[in-house]
């Protein structure tokens, strides 16, 4: 059995949470979920050993009761809101929940002595691309509330190491896809804005096609290239950044990411192959901050965790999240698709 030190996961019944959940659980450690369920599913969290609270992690009372009835010593901090428009339009609901909420979890760890943060950052606190592939000593500019709440919260966490002692990952993630190979949990957004299964429910039939956002860019095919890094891989990834705060180690960032590039028109046409059915495309304009292109350089993850991704093919990343809409939830919590 794993360390006799809980773990603290806030926003585990969410996608990327789900997962990294139960890849811990079935690695024998033990675990607390917070989670407020607003994007949640209480179904995605499947390992009866996992001690679930509905709460909001600003909830300083709450948090406080979780900390003196579970010896924590470490949090692995998923919640937040993460659509770019939305941040733009409300960028006050942004940084209340993505900057403002965790300050109240770090306040409650520092009360209670936790000395270990795993923060899900993302490749859009560097904004547009200087070069390719992105670094993590790449400047990071974010162009949006999203990334702005993101990389604010990391600079919190590098302060709160200097001050307090308190030590942080920060895991940079690229384009999260993919689901558990039994099909058991996956990815299930509402509203969903995430190309893989949007393009997955063309191919089921409860849309009718997919829109293309610009195919005028300066890439092979015209339409963005993005790093779709596998949720397994992600999961890993968490489970050796525990074990290397646990071991002591200094503070540090590492982007997650497969480094190869995948455009949305080859994404579409490998869900084509995996599915068997004809995805209907509709052409639209560029988005408004789409960059060209986003690929990872994976390095510092594989030479400081010994993290490699072992999903780089895309077909067989679409497989996985094929299994899950052909599986027996069929891509959705709660009220499984008839
Ligand atoms: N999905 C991606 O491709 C991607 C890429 C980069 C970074 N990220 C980051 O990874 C994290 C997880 O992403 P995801 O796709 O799993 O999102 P998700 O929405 O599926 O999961 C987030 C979870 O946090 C919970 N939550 C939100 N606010 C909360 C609060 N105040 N209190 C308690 N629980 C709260 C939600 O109910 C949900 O279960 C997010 O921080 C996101 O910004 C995701």
């Amino acid at each position: 059995m794993g360390d006799q030190h809980k773990i603290l996961v806030v926003g585990g019944a969410g996608y990327i949470g789900s997962h990294t959940v139960r890849m811990l659980a079935e690695q024998g450690h033990a675990i607390v979920v917070l989670d407020n369920l607003v994007y949640g599913h209480r179904e995605a969290i499947v390992d009866e050993t996992v001690a679930f609270i509905e709460g909001d992690l600003g909830d300083a009372a709450l948090l406080d009761k979780t900390f003196a009835e579970h010896a924590i010593d470490a949090v692995v901090h998923f919640a937040a809101f993460a659509y770019v428009g939305e941040s733009v339009t409300d960028p006050a609901k942004y940084y209340l929940n993505n900057l403002a909420g965790p300050l109240v979890l770090l306040e409650a760890m520092r009360r209670h002595g936790c000395p270990n943060f795993i923060f899900s950052s993302t490749c859009a606190t560097y904004g547009n691309p200087q070069y390719l592939p992105i670094d993590e000593v790449h400047p990071q500019n974010p162009i949006n509330p999203y990334g702005r709440s993101k990389l604010m919260l990391e600079q919190v966490l590098q302060d709160y190491d200097q001050a307090y002692g308190i030590k942080n990952v920060c895991l940079r993630y690229f384009n999260a896809c993919g689901a558990s190979e039994d099909g058991i949990i996956g990815e299930d957004h509402d509203p969903e804005t995430h190309l893989i299964p949007l393009v997955l429910e063309v191919a089921v039939g409860i849309r009718e096609s997919i829109t293309v956002f610009g195919d005028d860019y300066d890439t092979p095919d015209g339409t963005c290239i993005r790093d779709y890094i596998h949720i397994l891989d992600l999961a890993r990834a968490h489970v050796l950044a525990l074990d290397y705060l646990r071991s002591g180690r200094p503070s540090m960032a590492c982007n997650l990411g497969t480094g190869i590039g995948q455009s949305v028109r080859e994404v579409i046409a490998a869900a084509e192959k995996v599915t068997g059915k004809t995805v209907p495309v509709v052409q639209g304009k560029r988005r408004e901050g789409d960059p060209p292109r986003l690929v990872a350089a994976p390095q510092k993850a594989n030479d400081i965790l010994g993290w490699e991704a072992a999903y780089t093919d895309l077909e067989a990343i679409i497989q996985t999240a094929w299994n899950w809409m052909q599986g027996p939830r069929k891509g959705r919590y709660g009220d499984p698709r008839g």
